[in-house]
């Protein structure tokens, strides 16, 4: 069901800083930052030669993943996203087969305009799980 891997989330506390490891120790083509207030993130994207890694910084009070830098002070892997042919088939196969589907479970649109799922880490060998219809 699940197709390419889409991008690999990293959660940091400073965007700049993070940027720059990727940018100038890695070698890697790093985006600008791009405030993203309804997600209540900022990102950073980089591009690889086969799928993409963001890098995530809290933006606003209420952040979703602001508890998560609290856990995780050095920053870390916040989240994987799978590219899904449909996502709602994908949601009804996952919750019939008992998958917990984060909200309210229906789709909204992620961060890059397409309508994404979020699974529950503990679904899913502790790992956030994003499901992206392409
Ligand atoms: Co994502």
């Amino acid at each position: 069901m699940i197709g390419r891997l889409n991008h690999i989330a990293i959660a940091v506390k400073d965007l700049a800083a993070a940027s720059a490891v990727y940018r100038d120790m890695l070698g890697a083509k790093v985006s600008a930052p791009v405030p993203q207030p309804e997600h209540g993130v900022t990102v950073v994207f980089i591009e690889l030669p086969n799928t993409k890694v963001e890098l995530l910084e809290p933006l606003g009070a209420n952040s979703p993943i602001a508890r998560f830098l609290e856990k995780n002070a050095d920053g870390g892997m916040h989240h994987v996203c799978y590219e899904v042919d449909d996502i709602v088939a994908a949601r009804d196969r996952l919750k019939a087969a008992g998958a917990r589907v984060l909200g309210d479970g229906e789709p909204r649109i992620g961060a890059h305009g397409k309508p994404v799922l979020f699974l529950h880490p503990k679904d899913f060998c502790g790992a956030l799980v994003e499901l992206e219809q392409v």
